[in-house]
């Protein structure tokens, strides 16, 4: 299952473009799309946008650490004010007849773990799904994820509980389940650059054949689909800049470190710059990868 980006649900509920870009569905998979917000009317109205654009699940964002999201009270701060958090759950939950589900971190800080607490009310409040990043909003992205301080969330909820945070590989997905007790993990950053990632740890945790990473050829089809892809959903010049980022990541997994090989690319304006030079890069790294 994927997730949409977060989108703030007033600027959803005033019709800004942009967030309506972001409700746009991917073929053939569950359509998540992820809310955030602090006053219930918006949660409302944007969950009954999310269903009217075809979503089957509506995800609220109680974990986004940016001071921007944060000092607006939305994101983890609600993780400081419960009570306004489960007003946000139970207007949501009410204002459509999808699944509702929440993803959370650990808390606001190392003195404030109540992601149980909030768990156990989201499921009472009837949320059917609950992420918690093994994070607290302090740490930011800074330290370890704690898996092993997820499982009170596990023990407090009966409903899915997904654990989130560095799992990057089979092994850390499998340590995560573990020390968590989840029933499935969520990844994240691990992803970038490949994303076949997620199949391929799926795949491993049901005990199915391997899913081999695509290589040279399929690789670069594979690199140039999402290319397009992005263009088409952002348009061509804004999806140009979007896309230097996910190209850079690609260029990272095959191990093409080299600055000025990478450069153009980084740096393309236009589209042409980029069909001419990847080819060359993709084929000709092949190898350098650890
Ligand atoms: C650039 C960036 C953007 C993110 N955007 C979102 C978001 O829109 N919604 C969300 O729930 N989490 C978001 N996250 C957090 C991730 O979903 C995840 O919880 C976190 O990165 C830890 O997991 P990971 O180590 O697998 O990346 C974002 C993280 C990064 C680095």
């Amino acid at each position: 299952m994927v997730v949409s980006e977060m989108i703030a649900s007033a600027a959803l509920g005033t019709g800004q473009a942009e967030m309506l870009r972001k409700t746009h569905k991917s073929e053939g998979l569950p359509h998540v799309i992820q809310l955030a917000g602090c006053e219930a009317h918006w949660l409302e109205v944007g969950a009954k946008i999310a269903q009217d654009a075809g979503a089957d699940i509506i995800d609220i964002n109680l974990g986004c650490p940016s001071k921007r999201v944060t000092n607006g009270f939305a994101g983890s701060a609600l993780m400081r004010v419960p009570d306004q958090a489960l007003r946000l759950i139970e207007a949501t939950v009410k204002a459509t007849t999808l699944p509702v589900t929440v993803k959370m971190r650990l808390g606001w800080d190392d003195d404030n773990l109540n992601a149980a607490d909030i768990a156990r009310r989201a499921e009472e409040a009837g949320v059917q799904m609950i992420t918690v990043h093994g994070r607290t909003r302090q740490q930011f992205y800074k330290g370890d994820a704690r898996w092993q301080l997820v499982r009170p969330v596990k023990d407090a909820v009966s409903v899915p509980l997904v654990v989130n945070g560095d799992i990057t590989s089979f092994d850390a997905a499998q340590k995560a389940l573990q020390l968590s007790g989840a029933d499935a993990v969520m990844i994240g950053r691990g992803a970038q650059g490949q994303p076949w990632l997620v199949g391929q740890i799926g795949a491993q945790l049901a005990g199915a054949a391997v899913i081999e990473a695509p290589k040279r050829q399929d690789l670069l089809n594979h690199i140039f689909a999402h290319y397009e892809a992005i263009l088409s959903d952002y348009g061509t010049e804004l999806g140009i800049r979007v896309a230097r980022k996910h190209l850079g990541w690609y260029l990272d997994v095959i191990g093409q470190t080299d600055a000025d090989l990478r450069r153009p690319i980084m740096t393309a304006e236009t589209t042409d710059t980029v069909y001419q030079r990847l080819p060359e890069l993709v084929l000709e790294s092949w190898g350098k990868a650890a």
